[in-house]
């Protein structure tokens, strides 16, 4: 759990990866034969398989990016900053969040404040607020702010990662427990004949961006993302809108938004479940996407699927997945990658 505290603590804005990217390669060392870093900031780890070549290529895609900000305007005479959200945020949660400004002259931590409700009018108590009500206060003068701050600096939540009960909570779970589950993973595969490509992708929430010129350089014959999916097994939502549960294991993705699972890697991974007895959920997510969308369109054609966390509350500084699914989803891919050279997965 300790690389998975250092993983979803650190900062990383999409085009903004890199304090993440350290961490991942950092994890790495050691238990893989190359590593490098594109253009875009992928981290990219090939481990080679065992098999006669040319061997089976697997490609694991989590994305390193969370959602966050631009600074977009720094008010002249408060030192206030506006910003523009980067992914897809929900004002009502933003609202009283702490935050960090990341500028080269080093961290700032400040608030996003509002309006208190002592002074607010009828009309306004019953609208939600909107992005352009939010600002982020830095407690500092004007004249210091304007010297240290520049507009298209980045801004992240501020939040630890909590343990409570079975769960584990805090900021961009999505998708640092994914990025998490696929180190762990390779880190316990044993024999496996396929070359496994690992990679930490970025820009996955404004568009698979990372994802999809790191799988065109690599052209895999599978393409796994691993990555979270809504759980909506809370109060006030109706059993059949709730697409995934905690505890119920790590969720096979059948589709969403950007992707329709390829049925064979589907029903191996299912298989495998079985056989090894690992808790496993079907999931058919209505809208949303993973990193699975690019990887199924690289080149000619790629077989994919994605590996799924459980996970509520995404998008807010709250994300909690419960323990026993990341662990179903670390020894699920684990097995999934000794066997993957098996089988043919066109349809
Ligand atoms: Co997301
Ligand atoms: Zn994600």
């Amino acid at each position: 759990m300790e690389l998975l505290r250092k993983l979803a603590e650190a900062p990383g804005i999409p085009g903004r990866e890199e304090k993440v990217s350290e961490i991942v390669k950092e994890a790495l060392k050691g238990h893989v034969d190359e590593i490098r870093t594109d253009v875009l900031g992928n981290v990219i780890a090939l481990k080679s398989g065992s098999g006669p070549s040319p061997r089976v290529k697997v490609m694991i895609a989590a994305h390193m990016d969370e959602i966050g900000f631009f600074v977009s305007h720094i008010d002249e005479k408060t030192g206030f900053l506006r910003v523009d959200p980067i992914g897809g945020f929900d004002p009502r949660v933003l609202i009283a969040q702490r935050v960090v400004v990341h500028s080269d002259s080093g961290d700032y931590i400040g608030v996003m404040g509002t309006k208190p409700v002592h002074i607010l009018k009828e009309e306004e108590k019953k609208k939600a607020p909107e992005m352009e009500d939010i600002f982020i206060d830095l407690g500092i003068p004007a004249d210091e702010v304007k010297e240290k701050i520049t507009v298209g600096d980045s801004v992240t939540l501020k939040q630890n990662l909590m343990e409570f009960g079975e769960l584990v909570s805090g900021k961009a779970l999505d998708d640092r427990v994914g990025i998490y589950v696929m180190i762990e993973a390779l880190k316990r595969v044993e024999e496996h004949q396929c070359d496994i490509y690992l990679v930490a992708t970025t820009q996955e929430e404004v568009g698979i961006r990372g994802a999809t010129v790191s799988s065109f350089g690599i052209a895999p014959d599978i393409g796994i993302a691993v990555d979270v999916t809504v759980a909506c097994d809370i109060p006030g939502v109706e059993e059949p809108r709730r697409v995934t549960k905690l505890g119920e294991g790590v969720a096979i993705k059948v589709k969403d938004s950007l992707s329709i699972s390829n049925p064979q890697l589907v029903r191996k991974l299912r298989k495998i479940a079985e056989e090894k007895k690992i808790k496993y959920q079907m999931e058919v997510l209505p809208r949303g996407g993973t990193d699975a969308g690019a990887l199924q369109l690289t080149r000619e054609g790629v077989a994919a699927a994605t590996i799924s966390i459980p996970t509520r509350y995404i998008h807010s500084v709250v994300e909690s997945a419960h323990k026993k699914d990341i662990e179903a989803a670390i020894e699920l891919l684990a097995a999934f990658l000794e066997v993957a050279h098996q089988g043919k997965y066109a349809l």
